[in-house]
């Protein structure tokens, strides 16, 4: 295979199994040169990217920041609470003003389900999801099944774990997308009120009790609470919560089998994962953050070789 099968990563929903492979054998190039005293390829000298944040972002943003100039791009970054969208500048007005000072690739976070497949049908750029409400956030999906990988070898036959707020959760929809279709198999568990009706039309198991997950699956994603997406209440208390559904050290160390246990960050600890679990052997997080440069760097390098250079 030549290159990627799209244009833009705007979720995984659209990308083939193929293509994620491609990205994670270039991503293991890239890993190696990230693992070297000088960081930096020359790949992408004649790029500019503009990372376009209209949401809060710490990971994604340094982490793209960084995959960019390792590979030598030159990078703007445009933060919408300081910006003319504070004027009323629509979405497609900010971007184009931005691509008329000479932006290859724009990657956008935005509050909007569908923001980034929006942009890419009416810009001249590539465009990079950074996450798009809560429907897809495709790079974390990527690097999450990465580090699956890297630690178990492949994801066939694996068994995915995705515990907690489902319902407003742009990471769980991706890592279904990219777990099953490099053949993992995958349930969701958190309480009703957060697993939406549809989820099971996507082939995922579903289970409302977190022993039962857990002995089940071989990795356990811990995803957070979103309060700042959620207009009612959908459990009693935060306390409740933690208990019926939070993973801590007394659980994890009595289950039958040593399982990964990931969580795609910002925790919050005491909720969802406590301390000595988020920080135990048996974690992954940090390898995570570490891989998402390297999956990322090949995301947009692959998306760079399909720009027309002149
Ligand atoms: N995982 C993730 O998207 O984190 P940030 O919101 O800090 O970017």
């Amino acid at each position: 295979m030549n290159g990627l099968s799209v244009d833009h990563l705007t979720g995984i929903k659209n990308v083939t199994k193929e293509d994620i492979e491609l990205i994670f054998k270039t991503a293991d190039s890239f890993k190696e040169v990230i693992n070297r005293p000088i960081k930096k390829v020359p790949s992408l000298r004649d790029i500019t990217i503009a990372n376009i944040f209209f949401e809060n972002s710490t990971r994604t943003r340094l982490s793209f920041e960084l995959a960019e100039k390792r590979l030598s791009a030159d990078v703007v970054n445009f933060s919408a609470s300081s910006s003319s969208v504070k004027k009323g500048e629509t979405l497609v007005d900010t971007v184009n003003n931005i691509l008329s000072m000479k932006v290859d690739m724009v990657v956008m976070r935005h509050p909007n389900p569908g923001a980034a497949e929006f942009l890419a049908k009416r810009v001249d750029a590539k465009i990079v999801n950074a996450g798009d409400g809560t429907h897809e956030h495709p790079t974390q999906a990527l690097l999450d099944a990465y580090s699956i990988r890297e630690q178990l070898g492949t994801l066939e036959g694996k068994k995915v774990a995705i515990v907690g707020d489902i319902l407003h959760s742009r990471v769980a929809l991706s890592n279904i997308y990219c777990l099953q279709k490099l053949g993992a198999e995958v349930m969701v568990c958190g309480p009703t009120t957060l697993i939406p009706k549809f989820i099971s039309t996507l082939g995922v198991k579903v289970s409302h009790n977190l022993r039962e997950a857990l002995e089940w699956c071989d990795v356990a994603n811990m995803l957070r609470i979103q309060l700042e997406r959620q207009e009612t209440k959908y459990f009693p208390s935060l306390r409740e919560y933690a208990m019926q559904f939070g993973l801590n050290k007394e659980i994890l160390d009595s289950l039958s089998k040593k399982i990964i246990i990931m969580h795609p960050g910002p925790i919050n600890r005491g909720v969802e994962i406590t301390s000595d679990v988020a920080d135990s052997e048996q974690s992954i997080i940090l390898q995570q953050v570490e891989n998402g440069v390297a999956v990322r760097m090949a995301v947009i390098y692959l998306l760079a070789a399909k720009i027309n250079r002149k």
